[in-house]
């Protein structure tokens, strides 16, 4: 007697992207209030303008559930149809239980499989990667990916190297069955080496005031990094789901930082036709929720459209890295 083991869609697509953004716009001059910078420098290094932070009254559940329920309502389902969601944050305020929980909870789903991951900015990517497989390997139909940070919570405003940089938002996606291949391979990977680059203080040590924990980042190394393995490893994603350049037509990085962008593209040499999400200059850096808002926004300003080729890649604390290239929903 052998053991019967699942069988699943041959294909998974995303189906749909919901996005939902802190609605408090911190610009680079109220920023300025908080720490010793300018504008001009902020722009310059970075391209961000202003960043949006949750108000009060929202944090990590409101905006993941809002997002979470565009998402759903686009893909035409109801959240009882959702099997499975993933979380990838790393702003949860509790060890347990997992905000996926916590989300499908208030969005009524009666027993999805619930769980968070741990991947920075590069975790909606390495959710997408997850539930393509979930879906062909049938362990799952529909599952629903979020990124959700609150950054800005775990910001110290005496920092002025990384007080500027972040922002409050989720984005989600549904991804299930397809007829077509949808998502390409996932390029996944760390360099465990560099696990002290990014780190969120640890939460049993005494902090004054009752302030932090507080992400500290060595931006420069996480830089050099980012503009050359990386942007390497984009390639890699292009490549293996055997897309010439010239038929890419979007490109969506992880928004860390526009100079950041800049250099992948140069490495890439991808032709100017392509549109590149620059969703940072509006919303800072987003962690784990910056490829599906960014992804959201393209296709909701009509600069990109349903069913054309994105090549995606998240990198981060860990550091950890993944891309691939889909369909876009
Ligand atoms: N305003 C004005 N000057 C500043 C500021 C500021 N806010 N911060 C630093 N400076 C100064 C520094 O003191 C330094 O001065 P010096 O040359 O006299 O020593 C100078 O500006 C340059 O500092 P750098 O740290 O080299 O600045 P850099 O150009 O590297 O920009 C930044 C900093 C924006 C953080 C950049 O390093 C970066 O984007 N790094 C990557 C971030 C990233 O991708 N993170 C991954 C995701 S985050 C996550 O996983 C949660």
């Amino acid at each position: 007697m052998s053991i019967q083991t699942s069988q699943g869609a041959q294909f998974a697509r995303i189906m749909s992207v919901g996005g939902s953004r802190g609605s408090r716009v911190v610009d680079n001059a109220e920023m300025c209030t908080m720490i010793d910078s300018s504008d001009e420098w902020i722009q310059q290094r970075t391209g961000i303008k202003e960043r949006r932070w949750a108000a009060d009254g929202e944090d990590a559940i409101t905006l993941g559930t809002a997002a979470a329920r565009t998402a759903i309502e686009r893909a035409g389902l109801q959240p009882a149809d959702i099997d499975a969601v993933l979380v990838s944050t790393v702003s949860h305020f509790m060890q347990t239980p997992s905000m996926a929980a916590i989300i499908a909870d208030k969005l009524g789903m009666p027993e999805p499989a619930a769980i968070d991951l741990s991947a920075a900015c590069a975790g909606f990517c390495y959710g997408v990667g997850m539930a393509d497989s979930m879906v062909r390997a049938g362990s799952a139909t529909h599952v629903l990916v979020l990124g959700v940070e609150v950054l800005s919570k775990y910001t110290d405003f005496t920092d002025r190297s990384t007080a500027f940089l972040f922002g409050d938002g989720a984005g989600a996606v549904v991804i299930g069955p397809s007829d077509v291949p949808a998502i390409g391979p996932t390029l996944w990977g760390s360099d465990p080496t560099q696990h002290e680059v990014i780190t969120i203080d640890d939460w049993r040590e005494e902090r004054p005031h009752g302030e932090g924990p507080f992400i500290h980042m060595e931006g420069r190394q996480v830089f050099k990094w980012a503009t050359t393995f990386i942007a390497g490893k984009a390639r890699e994603a292009l490549d293996s789901a055997g897309i010439p350049p010239e038929e890419l037509d979007v490109f969506i990085p992880h928004q860390a930082n526009n100079r950041i962008t800049d250099s992948m593209l140069r490495h890439l040499k991808l032709p100017a036709s392509v549109v590149v999400a620059r969703d940072i200059v509006g919303m800072g850096n987003s962690s784990a929720a910056s490829v599906p808002l960014a992804m959201e926004a393209l296709l909701d300003s009509g600069d990109a459209t349903s069913g054309q080729t994105a090549l995606m890649i998240g990198f981060g604390a860990g550091l950890v890295y993944a891309g691939q290239t889909v369909l876009l929903p």
